[in-house]
């Protein structure tokens, strides 16, 4: 069975849908209102248990009613959840979704800022034992990067995840980079593969460019964990670089066509079907 380790965010997401975003000093009126799991670590973590790899997850919550909540949805979709508990409170993320689909996120760490190298340290043994090591920036930049430098180091292979895009460029040395349009300029020298996402425009793998999948999208959140969910389960189980990109992009085209994201993460059978209804 592929072996995932993570090292990444857990958060709630407070989303309201909207018509518009509001201007600077304008309020306006908004249609719903929906408090989801989210952080783009513990999504893409229920991700790759749904398409049936095993997970250990490394984050860190506060002790209170969003992080107890967490833990029952590890549970609930056996992800095993190594979860730093702190005194700061669990991540929030407000999120904006306008009724063209498109979002906006505003993230707010808490908990997250305290998820250090001595975290990753303990959590080596979880590393070593795993296919991939798939790492995204929800986290204190130098941990995220300390957690790919010692799977490197044990000959795991890694994947980063550049979201949200950091503030200073980084230059990581990581097998896999999947950074979306935004996300790509922060990313420089990178030696490793770059595989962009382009959302309704498929991905970009060195020359080859892989068209997304059919979707009639009605919010775009968490697409890009389901992609990089699927991403890692297909290399972890030795699928090649372009089908494992094929991967992501049918798991992306199932996130669009659900509200919320866990709701959206493919499982096994619903992904296969996905890339089954559209040839290589
Ligand atoms: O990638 C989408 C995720 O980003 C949401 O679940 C939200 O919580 C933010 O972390």
């Amino acid at each position: 069975m592929a072996r995932i380790a993570i090292v990444g965010s857990y958060g709630v997401g407070l989303t309201v849908e909207l018509d518009r975003v509001p201007e600077a000093g304008e309020t306006v009126v908004g249609r719903t209102f929906r408090r989801d799991h989210g952080g783009k670590g513990s999504n893409q973590a229920v991700g790759c248990a749904r398409l049936g790899a095993e997970v250990d997850f490394l984050t860190a919550i506060g002790d209170d009613t969003f992080g107890h909540d967490a833990v029952a949805l590890w549970h609930e979709e056996g992800v095993r959840a190594a979860a730093v508990v702190t005194s700061e409170a669990t991540m929030v993320a407000p999120i904006f979704v306008e009724s063209s689909g498109e979002n906006r996120i505003v993230v707010v760490a808490g908990a997250l800022a305290q998820l250090s190298r001595a975290h990753v340290d303990a959590f080596a043994d979880k590393i070593a034992a795993a296919d991939v090591c798939l790492v995204q920036l929800e986290i204190p930049v130098d941990t995220a990067l300390y957690a790919l430098e010692m799977a490197h180091r044990m000959g795991v292979r890694t994947i980063l995840n550049p979201a949200p895009a950091p503030a200073e460029p980084i230059a990581p040395e990581v097998d896999y980079v999947t950074p979306n349009e935004t996300e790509a300029a922060a990313v420089r020298e990178v030696r490793g593969t770059v595989v962009l996402t382009l959302g309704d425009r498929g991905a970009q793998l060195g020359d080859e460019r892989v068209p997304a999948f059919p979707a009639t999208p009605v919010d775009t959140t968490g697409a890009g964990d389901a992609f990089n969910a699927a991403f890692a389960v297909a290399l972890a189980e030795g699928l090649s670089d372009l089908d494992a990109v094929r991967w992501g992009c049918a798991a992306g085209a199932h996130m669009v066509e659900h509200p919320g994201v866990v709701p959206g993460l493919p499982t096994r059978d619903e992904l296969e079907a996905r890339l089954a209804a559209v040839p290589a």
